[in-house]
């Protein structure tokens, strides 16, 4: 049997994702019209005797309750959210759960970063990881030179496919191969975890017998608890026949900003033609608004028969949009209502907001740049006739109940 367990991280992660993460979660916010995890548990769903999922994250309990007991229904599989009470690092996570992971008594774990995007080929990991004989592999891409150091970069072996050598966001160039965050261990990596724990303790036993300069460089170092699974464990353990590698040629992002989320719904979005065709919008019969390319509207939503759609676009639950609307790459979420001929392209517009006739709301559309797309935070207006360009808007009135 398999488990597979997603880091779904904590409030004080997301900040780069405001203002997003102001109402939201990061994993909830929809990507293609479901949460970001969504997409990382109906990958899970197609592992062969996947016995449950887990998210481990230190965010409030009550924030994930809803969504979990829906998932678990749905897809017929035991979801859990397990909540840590401080970050314990991506290791330390995993490792202060080893009982609820271990209780089925799987062969495997599967390990996510809830912040990446990509087809996630776990079946075949799986098999490959199997073939290998080790304890871990590491599911990899190659990425330009200039974008690998904001990744772990690493070195394998080009006919065993083992890794040989790994470093965490290196200053200077090791290699254009990176780890995607996504794993597959066997259970002695709890083991490992637990050496590292021991190292940590014997070292602070040392350094407690010897000078003060010691003592001083302790007080810098990490909490004995937190362990980090790049640093800690994958760097030492590269070129010692523990752990493989399984590269993907399919696509691949990480999920940092508000920006590459946009790009990421796109990603997903096309995927789904293949994966889940029913969910993209048809747009082929009279009373549908025009559609093009890939579409997704939630069944609540009303869109008005003369809009045109897309590429790019997903509208949430419940959102108005009138009649002449031109909508491009954007995000759409609850409650929005877009008046008659406004124009929106490479944006995200909050829950509840609300976009003037004739208005224009566009962004840049370079997804990697801090400022490339334009945000309006929940309940943002936009009166009649208004170009909003460029723009990020938090909220700051409603934040504060002004
Ligand atoms: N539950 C929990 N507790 N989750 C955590 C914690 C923690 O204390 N710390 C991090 N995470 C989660 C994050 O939410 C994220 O999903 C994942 O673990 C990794 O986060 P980081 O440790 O902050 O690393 P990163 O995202 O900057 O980089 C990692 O992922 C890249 C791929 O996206 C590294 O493994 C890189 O090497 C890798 O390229």
């Amino acid at each position: 049997r398999v488990v597979a367990v997603i880091m779904v991280g904590g409030p004080t992660k997301g900040t780069r994702f405001r203002p997003l993460s102001l109402n939201i979660p990061k994993p909830l916010f929809p990507l293609a019209g479901q949460p970001m995890v969504h997409h990382l548990i109906s990958a899970c769903r197609r592992i062969p005797n996947l016995a449950q999922i887990f998210l481990i994250g230190f965010y409030e309990e009550k924030e994930f309750a809803l969504y979990v007991s829906s998932i678990s229904n749905e897809l017929r599989v035991p979801v859990r959210y397990l909540r840590e009470d401080k970050p314990h690092g991506s290791a330390g996570g995993l490792y202060n759960f080893r009982d609820y992971i271990m209780e089925d008594n799987p062969s495997h774990v599967v390990l996510l970063n809830c912040d990446v995007c990509c087809s996630f080929p776990l079946p075949e990991m799986l098999e490959a990881h199997k073939g290998y004989g080790g304890m871990g592999t590491l599911l990899v891409i190659k990425v330009s030179a200039e974008a690998a150091n904001q990744f772990g970069e690493l070195v394998a072996d080009p006919v065993t496919n083992e890794l040989l050598h790994y470093t965490e966001k290196p200053e200077t160039f090791v290699s254009d191969l990176i780890n995607c965050g996504v794993y597959i261990f066997t259970p002695n990596i709890f083991t490992a975890i637990e050496d590292v724990f021991m190292q940590r303790k014997d070292r602070a036993n040392l350094r407690r017998a010897t000078s003060f300069e010691a003592l001083q460089s302790a007080a810098k170092a990490l909490p004995p608890d937190y362990v980090r699974l790049d640093q800690d464990i994958l760097s030492p353990l590269a070129g010692k026949k523990e752990l493989y590698t399984y590269e993907t040629l399919d696509f691949w992002e990480q999920i940092k900003t508000p920006g590459m989320s946009l790009k990421c719904s796109g990603l997903y979005l096309s995927q789904f033609r293949h994966t889940s065709p029913q969910l993209l919008a048809a747009g082929d019969d009279a009373r549908s608004a025009t559609v093009i390319g890939d579409v997704y509207i939630h069944p609540s939503a009303k869109v008005h028969p003369s809009a045109k759609i897309g590429p790019n676009v997903s509208i949430s639950a419940n959102a108005r949009i009138g009649a002449g609307v031109r909508l491009i790459s954007c995000i759409i979420l609850d409650d929005v209502e877009i008046k008659e001929n406004a124009v929106v392209i490479h944006a995200i517009i909050g829950w509840k907001s609300s976009i003037g006739k004739w208005s224009r709301v566009q962004g840049e559309g370079d997804y990697n740049a801090k400022l490339g797309i334009t945000i309006l935070g929940e309940a943002g207006s936009v009166e009649d006739e208004v170009v909003v360009y460029h723009c990020i808007s938090e909220q700051i009135e409603a934040e504060h109940g002004l």
